[in-house]
């Protein structure tokens, strides 16, 4: 049997990691890095210091891949990230009959947790229902929301309401039904932008939990182009961004 740990790491600090993820990778005789390029090494490096710091003198090897690239802008957006995830799969693959012998264990260090917004759980479900010899387990990470509302002071959801949890791509098509809090991740257009004048509050954050994280939050209508001006430099000068927000109607609490 080949075993798999899909292990959250946090999405930032290293600190956000768990005690059941460090007994997790301390479990594993090898670590799968994929290498998304140059702009994205220190998402990386972050991985190799938490194993220097947390593993406590063991030290599993690294097997590295260059992950796979979503077409961006593609017309037909779900046949694109269908055919990443086959990609994906196919690398998986590769790694697990390459680079591991029968009865180990490999981690796979997933930013954030590896139910939200990350493809790692459905890609090795397609693996598993091929293979007798291969299974997988899952441990929970810090997501990146978690680490915006804790940075930001506030609660996810207001008293006894909902929230929605979605993308910038789909709040493009309109404010979500019967919700009051909209949490927006992978957004690329400061999608932000359409809701002024709204009356609505937003908490921004970016590389939240790391050296760059920077953090705005106020009345839309009042912080929404310096959230796009310092996002726009920020991109700049790091090659890449990752950011998410929380938008709330009538206000904080
Ligand atoms: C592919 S999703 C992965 C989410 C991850 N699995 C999680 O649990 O947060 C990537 C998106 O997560 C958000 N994100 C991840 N890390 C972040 C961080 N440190 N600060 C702000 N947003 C972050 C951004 O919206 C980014 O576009």
């Amino acid at each position: 049997m080949k075993t798999l740990l899909l292990v959250g790491i946090g999405a930032g600090d290293p600190d956000y990691i768990t005690q059941q993820a460090i007994k997790a990778l301390r479990r594993s005789d090898v670590i799968f890095l994929l290498d998304k390029g140059p702009a994205k090494h220190k998402l990386n490096a972050l991985r190799r210091e938490i194993c220097a710091r947390f593993l406590d003198g063991h030290s599993p090897r690294f097997a590295e891949a260059q992950q796979p690239e979503r077409e961006r802008d593609a017309a037909d957006y779900r046949a694109s990230v269908d055919e990443l995830n086959r990609d994906k799969q196919a690398v998986f693959e590769q790694l697990i009959d390459e680079q591991m012998s029968h009865g180990e264990v490999a981690a796979l260090m997933v930013w954030g947790d590896p139910s939200l917004y990350d493809s790692s759980i459905r890609i090795v479900e397609g693996i598993v229902a091929t293979r007798r010899d291969f299974d997988y387990e899952v441990i929970p990470g810090i997501t990146s929301l978690q680490a915006l509302t804790a940075r930001h002071r506030i609660p996810l959801n207001r008293i006894g309401r909902a929230v929605e949890i979605t993308t910038g791509r789909l709040l493009a098509d309109g404010w979500p039904q019967g919700v009051d809090s909209v949490a927006v991740m992978l957004d690329a257009k400061d999608t932000y932008r359409r809701f002024v004048g709204h009356g609505l509050h937003i908490y921004w954050g970016a590389y939240v939990g790391t050296a760059d994280e920077i953090l705005i939050a106020g009345p839309l209508d009042e912080v929404a182009e310096r959230i796009a001006s310092t996002r726009a430099e920020a991109r700049e000068r790091n090659g890449w961004i990752m950011d998410s927000y929380l938008l709330r109607k009538d206000g904080k609490g």
